[in-house]
Order: structure tokens, then C-alpha cells, then sequence
């Protein structure tokens, strides 16, 4: 049985249901709905690395879950090996994909749940980690909600909103970031447009955006990311709304390779780019977006489409799957605590810095 996200017409991107984690494969959408139970910590690191669960806020609260699936056998182990096993776990958890800062952040949060309990019995200590995960989840939800109250009054009414990649619902365990502003504004009866990149080279813009977005009923047009510029030179944009999936101290950040594009061209055109994201995402310990590590994927991602070659056989080949976009061509972060404006240094530091 296929649980529904509470929020919208889809299925859940995850849930956990008598102690199992189970996630919708993104991979097969929207051909497919298939869910696939994970049972031990490789095919919870293979799912999160193979981006079956995949997208910043979700793959944290995946993270957390997964810790917990990790550490179901070694429930019977005397608590100083739980421990010793807990950090192992997470640490391989943590390699599954660099850059999303979300995964760390998800698996410290753990483990210091973990540094902070008294309790004497592996078992107890492992329901302590549930309980965690569970507040993690139920967090994801609530500030997609709240970043959606905020970023929806940048949505007015008639306007054309842009979006790249996947920072929708699927990309979390709620409204999505940059997708909760749209949901919220039409739920609350706003007429607006959105253009979705197909988002080359995995194509989450046409795979997961549209299918979201189409399912709610929102008026979604599907283009290229080729077409992206045309499109807001001819004036059929008024505000460029993307995820993150790090957060500079200084307001670099880093997203889905073509996000860097799409804000200089906004820029130039004058077209307002705001960056939608939780707290989570935010890496104030990475002073600039220079520090952060950007994953670099396998050649046949690029080579092939749908499992055909494309391309000729032997060509060299890049497949970054994210850029960094310097602080000064975004205009605002959209966040649970309301829209940044710059200087995100100190606005960062002066809202966040106790809790990230
Ligand atoms: O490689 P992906 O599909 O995990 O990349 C996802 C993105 O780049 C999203 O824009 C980002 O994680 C924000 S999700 C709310």
C-alpha cells in the first residue's frame, strides 16, 4: 500500500512505518510508483547515492531514518559497541553524497542524541534515536510550511514564476521549499504560471517538478533549460524561485548544476532570484561558496538519456551535479524565519547562528 503525502495529490516521499523506512523510488516517477523498503545501511547509503530518495531536506530526514534501520541489528549489543557501531554507521551514511549539507546536519543531530543519553541498554538508546528522526521528520514538514507563508507573497497575482530542478514536495517530506510558496499561493486562489527546467542531465525539472506540480493543478509549462533565458528575456518571468542545497556563511550557495546560469541571466534582466530554504540547509562553519565540495557523477549520466547513448562513444565528458551561485545575485532567502535580504553574512549570523 502506497501511503499519500498529507499535503498534496502524491505519494510520500518516505515514511516510516513499524520501525521500517520506506521511500518512493524518484528514479522510476512518473512512469512508476514504487516503494522500496530499506533494510540495512547499504541500501539506505545506495538509495540516498543513486538518488532514488533524493533532494537536500530529504535526504536528511532520510539520513536520520536510515541511522536507525543501520543500527537495528546491533540493538542486542552491549551499549559502549552500540555506540562505537552508531558513529561507524553514520560516518559511512555521510559519504553517500557530498554536497547537500542536509545529510550531515541530519546524522550530527543523531549522533548527538546519542553523546547526550543516559540510557544503559542499546534497545533504549535505539528508540531515543527514532524518537529523534521522528522530530526531524515532523520538522522537515513544518518549516516547508512556514517558508511557504513567507515566499508566497512574492507570487502576485498573473505573474510567471521559474523554478529548476526538484526543491519540491519530493525533495522533502512536506510542501518542498521553493514549490511551498506555489502551493500556498494556490491554495490561496492566486492565478499565476510556472516554468519548470527539465534540468539536464537527470531531468528532476520534468521527471518530478512537473509531475508535482501537475497533480496539484498548478499551471505548469515544461521547457528546456536552454529556453530558461528566452523566457524571462521576453518577459514571461517575474521572480526565479530555486532550492539550495548548501548555504555559505556568506550567502553562496551551492544548487543543481544551471542554477548559476539562471541567476546571472535574472540578473541581467533584472528579474528578482530568491533561494527557498530551511535552516538546515545553512553551513555557517563553511565561510564562502569556494569551501564547498560539489559532487561529481558518472559520465553516463550525460552520455545517455533513458538508457540510450547520445552521444559518441569515447567523448569526454564533465557531469558536476552543482554549481555555485555567489552571494551577491540572489536577492532574498526564503526561510522559516522570513525572507533575508543582504547582508546574509550578518543576517545569518545575527538569526541562525545559535541553531545551525
Ligand atoms: O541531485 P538532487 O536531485 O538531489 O538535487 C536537488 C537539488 O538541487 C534541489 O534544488 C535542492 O536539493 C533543494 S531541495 C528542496
Amino acid at each position: 500500500m502506497v501511503s499519500l503525502s498529507p499535503f498534496l495529490n502524491l505519494p510520500a516521499t518516505l515514511a516510516w512505518e513499524d520501525d521500517c523506512l520506506r521511500i518512493l523510488d524518484q528514479t522510476r516517477l512518473p512512469q512508476a510508483t514504487v516503494i522500496e523498503n530499506l533494510t540495512d545501511a547499504h541500501a539506505v547509503w545506495r538509495a540516498i547515492h543513486e538518488l532514488r530518495v533524493r533532494g537536500a531536506p530529504a535526504i536528511g530526514v532520510a539520513a536520520a531514518y536510515g541511522l536507525c534501520v543501520a543500527m537495528q541489528d546491533a540493538r542486542d549489543l552491549p551499549i559502549e559497541a552500540f555506540r562505537e557501531a552508531l558513529e561507524e554507521r553514520a560516518a559511512y551514511l555521510d559519504s553517500a553524497r557530498p554536497t547537500a549539507v542536509n545529510l550531515s546536519w541530519s546524522l550530527k543531530r543523531m549522533l548527538r542524541v546519542a553523546e547526550r543519553s543516559t540510557a544503559r541498554d542499546a534497545s533504549l538508546l535505539y528508540r531515543e534515536l527514532v524518537d529523534e528522526a521522528v522530530r526531524i521528520h515532523g520538522e522537515d514538514q513544518a518549516l516547508c510550511e512556514q517558508i511557504g507563508r513567507h515566499g508566497m507573497t512574492l507570487i502576485a497575482p498573473g505573474s510567471g514564476v521559474l523554478t529548476h530542478c526538484n526543491a519540491g514536495a519530493l525533495a522533502t517530506t512536506g510542501l518542498g521549499t521553493a514549490t511551498a510558496p506555489i502551493y500556498l499561493a494556490q491554495r490561496a486562489g492566486v492565478a499565476f504560471h510556472v516554468y519548470a527546467d527539465e534540468t539536464r542531465p537527470l531531468l528532476q525539472g520534468a521527471r518530478l517538478t512537473a509531475y508535482e506540480l501537475q497533480q496539484a493543478g498548478v499551471d505548469v509549462t515544461l521547457i528546456t533549460d536552454g529556453m530558461a533565458a528566452s523566457m524571462i528575456a521576453e518577459k514571461r518571468v517575474d521572480v526565479v524561485i530555486v532550492g539550495a542545497d548548501r548555504v555559505a556563511a556568506n550567502g553562496d550557495f551551492a544548487n543543481k548544476i544551471g542554477t548559476l546560469s539562471l541567476a546571472i541571466v535574472a540578473r541581467y534582466f533584472k528579474v528578482p532570484f530568491y533561494v527557498a530554504c530551511p535552516s538546515s540547509t545553512l553551513d555557517l562553519q563553511t565561510p564562502d561558496g569556494s569551501a564547498i565540495v560539489i559532487e561529481e557523477r558518472r559520465d553516463d549520466e550525460v552520455t545517455h538519456v533513458g538508457g540510450q547513448p547520445v552521444a559518441p562513444e569515447g567523448v569526454k565528458v564533465r557531469n558536476p551535479a552543482f554549481d555555485v551561485t555567489p552571494h551577491d545575485l540572489v536577492t532574498g532567502y526564503i526561510t522559516e524565519r522570513g525572507i533575508i535580504a543582504a547582508p546574509f553574512d550578518t543576517q545569518f549570523a545575527t538569526l541562525f547562528g545559535e541553531t545551525t
